[in-house]
């Protein structure tokens, strides 16, 4: 059934969450960011429709993914998920196998169909498009000509201009564009991994990428450095014919509690 008005859809990415509360990701408080974007996401009006996460879920953590479900169930909308570098798929498929927040791999809402893909790869940060993936991807576009589509995943099919997160690109891009080429109806490719806000065409073809709910990374630095930006997440609205319009909302942190500050050791 045609839908009149926009989906309105959210894009987190990046939680890196633990078991346990009180976590720091290169300093950053993991769920200070996360509780900040998620109150915020609470708050719009009109509400979104729902979530897309798009991977790095947990930090290095299998035991998050309980603590994970929790969290994002209190925003009372679907969510769905994809793992990235830092997940652990086994453990990730069965803690999010189905309910309101889990993992899935394609689904269509309105006029719209999503895709989500698996490009982390075992035991490296890089990204890789197994066979599989791309068949899934090829296969979904095949069967639903008539609907708008976005794609989803975790690493950078494109480069970012950063010399170190450019080394961790979906080393098999050309195959995943080689898909992408035969589909006019994909309006968007979507990921995370960056913790940094990016924005490029190819063609008619957004190439979009989103901030952290964490710490945020430069883009322009020769190696790894932190950015003081505070988190985000990013909107879309996309419309029944197509139109997509979509932007990055940066979060501010709660000031800290005065009890709480660093005391200098006698
Ligand atoms: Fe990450």
């Amino acid at each position: 059934m045609p839908t009149a008005a926009p989906l309105r859809v959210i894009q987190i990415t990046d939680l890196h969450l633990t078991a346990r509360p009180g976590s720091r990701l290169w300093g950053a408080d993991v769920d200070a960011g996360l509780n900040a974007v998620l109150a915020h996401i609470q708050e719009r009006r009109p509400a979104a429709d729902f979530v897309l996460a798009t991977g790095d879920l947990v930090g290095d953590d299998p035991g998050a993914y309980p603590r994970l479900r929790q969290l994002l169930e209190a925003l009372d909308l679907p969510v769905y998920c994809l793992p990235g570098n830092h997940d652990f798929p086994g453990v990730m498929g069965q803690v999010l196998r189905d309910g309101p927040v889990r993992w899935e791999r394609q689904f269509s809402v309105g006029d719209w169909q999503f895709v989500l893909l698996d490009s982390s790869f075992p035991r490296t940060p890089d990204g890789h498009l197994a066979p599989g993936e791309l068949a899934l991807l090829d296969t979904a576009l095949a069967i639903h000509p008539e609907l708008h589509a976005l794609v989803c995943l975790h690493h950078n099919p494109v480069p970012v201009h950063s010399a170190w997160l450019d080394t961790m690109t979906v080393s098999n891009s050309a195959a995943l564009f080689a898909v992408l080429d035969r589909y006019p109806q994909v309006r968007a490719v979507v990921w995370g991994h960056i913790h940094s806000e990016f924005a490029a065409r190819r063609g008619a073809l957004h190439l979009l990428a989103t901030p952290a709910t964490c710490m945020q990374f430069k883009l322009d630095a020769p190696e790894p450095q932190v950015d003081d930006r505070s988190p985000g997440y990013r909107w879309f609205e996309l419309h029944p014919d197509g139109a997509l319009h979509t932007g990055v909302e940066r979060v501010a942190l709660p000031a800290r509690p005065h009890g709480l500050t660093r005391r200098v050791p006698a």
